[in-house]
């Protein structure tokens, strides 16, 4: 069989009926919601918006970036539901090329995808090690060591004095343990279960849902119009490169469609999920750029453009309880991110390997939490291990152009569906035609091409080593293509 040959939707609903590989339906409209802002609220708005603001003069009028990606993704959060609902197992952008790509497309977005949630959650893991000392610093007046809490080449840029760390066979011990234990203790979580984890999701979800709308509020309080003069000092450009780096911000409405095999009702419940979460996060960040770029001048932001929103409460010489509840959303915000995109992707691996292109030990199910637990551990090293020794701006690059990927691929979907298989129920339809899918795939390579040459270069390179590893193993052990599949027919 061609390493061309697609899984039919019915082959794909069929096998995922397996028993021992199954994992239960457990999830509500309400749950998958909360799963959505969990992922997508996090480092993107409390970290990015003064880069975002600055570094290409955008200013206030980032207020129209942010709706602008807002729509740039909207057209691919459509595309997302259409599938998801279509095709409600775990394996998300992965399961769809499967479906309409064949094995040589699903492999390929499957190794991209660890791009999006692995190397994503490193680069968030990274930035909550930052906050939680922030945090720590402020409420407590002590912090974490820098050599524990940073990367080699960031510790060397910062200026501190290697020669003052602790020596390990004479070298240097500089790792960033604190963000390797956050990821530590969210994957002990997610192996006891996906019902006890979104709790504590939609605990955080809420959490940091009112810690920006009282930023919003003071923001407003604090409003001056002479900070929004001029309003777009960067032009058309300013809001370009505001667009492409607030991009980050907006992953994970896709994350939703990971858990579409433990939801009840995929076919409603996952638009809603998916829709819902964008919209919701939506209003919320335009509200927050809103406010921050009315209650200080821009400009003034460059002193402290990795905490922006504290930036302009000191700016504007509000409570010192703010400064410390501001940081503490962010700590809650970056850890729901992690833990939702921690879920995420063991639940493509536990796919990849129900398929044979990843040894079948990964698809085990815990018997008595029912989580994919082999994948959930490995995933945990994994990005615990990178999460030590990597800086952020390298891994949240390639997290973008990864994300961006997969959308293009997710939207490509959807046309080919609708061309190869128009009599199949949707229960849902991405409104608009053939354009929604065009247009999502247009301003996703619009945004793909706005990243660096070396990002290019590291995306080419990880898909260069992810055909060697189909080559030497899914090419192989495919069960579609060495026939073990088993079809049980249409559900
Ligand atoms: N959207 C997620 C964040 O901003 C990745 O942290």
């Amino acid at each position: 069989m061609s390493i061309f040959q697609v899984k039919s939707v019915d082959e794909i609903m069929a096998e995922s009926h397996e028993r021992g590989h199954k994992l239960p339906r457990v999830l509500g409209s309400f749950d998958v919601t909360m799963i959505g802002i969990g992922a997508i609220i996090g480092a993107g708005i409390f970290a990015m918006l003064g880069e975002a603001a600055v570094k290409g003069g955008a200013g206030p009028s980032l207020i129209i970036s942010i709706i602008l990606t807002a729509v740039a993704c909207g057209f691919s959060a459509l595309c997302y539901a259409e599938l998801a609902a279509m095709v409600p197992i775990s394996g998300s952008a992965y399961t769809y090329a499967y479906a309409t790509m064949g094995e040589l497309a699903a492999w390929i977005i499957g190794w991209d995808l660890i791009l999006e949630y692995a190397i994503g959650n490193v680069a968030v893991a990274i930035s909550w090690s930052g906050y939680f000392n922030d945090f720590l610093r402020s409420v407590f007046g002590f912090g974490v060591p820098l050599w524990l809490r940073t990367d080699y080449h960031t510790f060397l840029k910062s200026g501190a004095d290697v020669a003052s760390v602790p020596h390990l066979f004479g070298m240097p011990v500089i790792c960033n343990l604190l963000a390797a234990s956050v990821v530590a203790s969210l994957t002990w979580l997610l192996v006891l279960g996906i019902k006890e984890s979104t709790r504590f999701n939609s605990l955080m979800v809420g959490i940091k849902l009112l810690v920006l709308a009282v930023f919003a509020g003071v923001g407003i309080y604090y409003f001056n119009p002479d900070n929004w003069v001029p309003f777009a000092p960067g032009g058309w450009k300013g809001i370009q490169v505001g667009a492409a780096y607030i991009f980050f911000a907006y992953i994970g409405f896709d994350a939703v469609s990971t858990v579409a095999e433990e939801t009840r009702e995929p076919q409603k419940n996952m638009p809603i999920g998916i829709i819902g979460s964008l919209l919701i996060c939506t209003v919320i960040y335009v509200l927050v750029t809103v406010a921050l770029t009315g209650m200080m001048p821009f400009t003034e932001m460059k002193d402290k453009i990795a905490e922006p929103l504290v930036a302009g409460l000191q700016y504007n010489h509000a409570a010192q309880w703010l400064v410390g509840l501001v940081s503490l959303g962010a700590v809650v915000a970056t850890t729901a991110v992690l833990l939702v995109f921690q879920m995420g992707q063991p639940r493509i691996f536990f796919s990849m390997s129900r398929d044979g292109l990843l040894p079948r030990y990964f698809s085990k199910v815990h018997p008595k939490y029912k989580t994919p637990h082999i994948t959930t551990v490995w995933t945990g090293i994994v990005v615990a291990g990178f999460a030590s020794l990597f800086s952020l701006d390298v891994m949240a690059e390639l997290c973008n152009i990864g994300t961006l990927f997969a959308f293009v691929v997710v939207c490509a979907g959807v046309i080919i569906l609708r061309v190869k298989d128009p009599d199949r129920p949707r229960p849902f339809r991405a409104p608009g035609g053939y354009a929604t899918p065009v247009l999502g795939i247009g301003f996703c390579l619009f945004l793909m091409l706005g990243l660096g040459f070396m990002t290019w270069i590291r995306f080419f390179g990880w898909l260069a080593a992810g055909l060697a590893v189909y080559y030497f193993y899914g090419y192989r052990n495919s069960r579609l293509r060495t026939g073990e599949l088993a079809i049980k027919g249409p559900v």
